[in-house]
């Protein structure tokens, strides 16, 4: 039996393209992560996860890979890295690399020897259909804008790509590409990685025939989900890979898996499944997205986010595992989204680092949010870099003549470019975080939110993640014991339980700027109770019963029931 080390892990994401710079070309890279690995383990956390370090031609930040077995050159050389990998392995830190093989770069030797004609030994890695009356062989969106289709003249045939045109995606029923995936996979196992995670791993196996999505917009497209998430072979590969790969590392995985409710999660990452450690759900970061997608921004209710995260606990308990996260590289900034980037800033983004690393589930912490890092409000498209503002920027406004200054709203409120914005070092120049030009301009409030500035002051955010991860240590209570929601209907609050045996944990965050008066519901009896942590001083003892919240301040209490 291999040891579950990674249900008390914390994990660290890493975009390394934004995290630390060593040589001045403005972009991150490994020996930028090297010279901080003080610094994560001063934080505490266990594990790294590292977005994808492999070569690319960065249509898509290194998640369009070129070669599998080599390190993007603006990042470093395979030497740099296994020295990253030593030392954090001396430092008992563990590291879990990005794989990305939903698809390719076009620019990897398979495509090349793909497209080059219909009877290449490769062109059946990817799929490759004839158009249909002068249009695309169907009616599928791209995640990215546009035809998830890209007409290819060497043989006068389309290609699919769910992401941008130079991502093409890869044939799983061909048992070549597997094995192929398999062997790049064992490259690194046998490097000594701590584990994978899948990037849209849920998205492998297309319905065969690629039937049309349904409800096309005005343009004729539509979106193809039914078709390809959760597809009809996924568990069949996953379960391939878990006996041929996975099962012979001690090492944690965890699925991207847009799309999935906790019934399917059991299926990725049921306990007696041979499939998965745990799966990235999506249902709450859809709490503040209306019917059209992640761009038509709608305001978010507290009692959404709650009976999502409190469903999500309860049907995983025992059979499943969850991951739990506010953030990482594709999200905004949780401050900004869900907290108050403004007055309260230190307060809320402690308040939300309560609410969701107290949960049972692994948690994660994108780079940056350990200080309170907020989305940027760029001026200008110009500004941005990243291939879905983009493409989404070109369909709206240059082809769809939509209003710019909307266009360029929801970008501010919902583009992904607000988490890949330099991590914010210290108050010099660029953040500290390069002595070049940054690849993306750093967010011009580093001044005031920086590292250090965080660790020189004892009530900042970064000291109080330090001590939310140094509980999760101390009490072992905190990996197993079961969640219940409290005042599932208050509008204000948040707050739960996590009890085991005689021990019985009270988390209780106001989520908002008001001042409610928390009441603890009468069906809950202790004995002895303990303020463990919060985000402002608490003189009153023993007040759990009933307490007026301050604007975002939250309470964790430790409670024991008599025997
Ligand atoms: C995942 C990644 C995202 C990337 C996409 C295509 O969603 O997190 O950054 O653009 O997959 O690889």
């Amino acid at each position: 039996m291999m040891q579950d080390w990674w249900k008390s892990a914390v994990v660290y994401q890493i975009y390394p393209r934004s995290f630390m710079d060593s040589d001045g070309d403005g972009i991150g890279d490994l020996r930028g992560i090297i010279g901080k690995l003080d610094y994560l383990q001063d934080l505490g956390i266990d594990v790294v996860w590292l977005s994808p370090v492999y070569d690319s031609p960065n249509d898509d930040n290194g998640y369009d890979i070129r070669d599998y077995r080599t390190i993007m050159e603006q990042f470093g050389t395979m030497e740099d890295f296994e020295q990253l990998l030593t030392q954090m392995h001396s430092r008992g830190l563990k590291l879990v690399m990005d794989l990305v093989v939903n698809h390719t770069s076009d620019e990897h030797p398979w495509f090349v020897q793909s497209r080059s004609s219909q009877d290449n030994p490769y062109r059946n890695y990817y799929f490759w259909r004839a158009g249909k009356n002068g249009h695309e062989p169907n009616n599928w969106l791209s995640y990215f804008s546009g035809s998830a289709w890209e007409y290819d003249s060497t043989t006068g045939e389309y290609y699919l790509h769910l992401f941008s045109r130079k991502q093409p995606d890869l044939n799983w029923d061909n048992p070549s590409v597997r094995q192929d995936v398999y062997d790049l996979m064992r490259f690194w196992l046998d490097k000594g990685i701590d584990g994978f995670r899948m990037d849209v791993i849920n998205h492998i196996s297309k319905v065969p025939g690629l039937p049309d999505g349904s409800h096309p917009n005005e343009r004729g497209y539509a979106w193809g989900g039914d078709f390809f998430v959760n597809g009809p072979r996924v568990h069949e590969y996953l379960q391939e890979m878990n006996r041929q790969v996975l099962s012979h590392y001690n090492i944690m995985t965890v699925g991207e898996t847009g799309g999935v409710s906790p019934a399917d999660a059991r299926l990725y990452a049921g306990f007696d499944r041979q499939e998965l450690s745990m799966v990235f759900q999506f249902e709450h970061m859809g709490v503040d997205s209306g019917s059209g997608g992640k761009w038509d921004i709608k305001p978010w209710k507290l009692t959404d986010l709650k009976q999502v995260l409190s469903r999500w606990q309860q049907e995983l308990h025992g059979v499943a595992w969850n991951s739990l996260y506010f953030g990482n590289h594709d999200q905004p900034r949780p401050v900004s989204r869900f907290g108050d980037d403004g007055a309260y800033r230190v307060e809320s983004a402690k308040m939300l680092a309560t609410c969701l690393m107290l949960q049972q589930g692994t948690p994660y912490i994108y780079q940056g949010e350990e200080i309170g890092m907020t989305n940027v409000a760029f001026p200008s498209i110009e500004d941005y870099r990243d291939v879905e503002i983009l493409n989404f920027w070109r369909e709206r406004v240059e082809q769809g003549g939509e209003d710019p200054e909307q266009v360029l709203h929801a970008i501010h409120v919902k583009g992904r470019d607000n988490a890949r914005t330099p991590m914010q070092w210290s108050a010099d120049d660029n953040a500290g975080f390069t002595t070049g030009k940054p690849w993306l301009e750093v967010n011009p409030n580093y001044r005031e939110v920086n590292v250090a500035k965080a660790v020189a002051d004892a009530n900042s955010v970064y000291h109080y993640y330090q001590e939310l991860i140094r509980l999760r240590r101390q009490y072992s209570s905190l990996v197993d014991a079961r969640y219940d929601l409290i005042l599932p209907d208050h509008e204000e609050i948040y707050a739960y339980t996590r009890s085991q045996a005689m021990e019985q944990w009270l988390v209780v965050c106001n989520f908002f700027a008001g001042q409610p008066e928390f009441i603890l519901p009468a069906g809950i009896s202790y004995e002895i109770s303990e303020l463990v942590l919060s985000n402002y001083p608490v003189t009153e003892s023993a007040a759990v019963n009933q307490f007026t919240l301050r604007p975002y301040e939250c309470r964790v209490y430790r409670m024991m029931r008599q025997a």
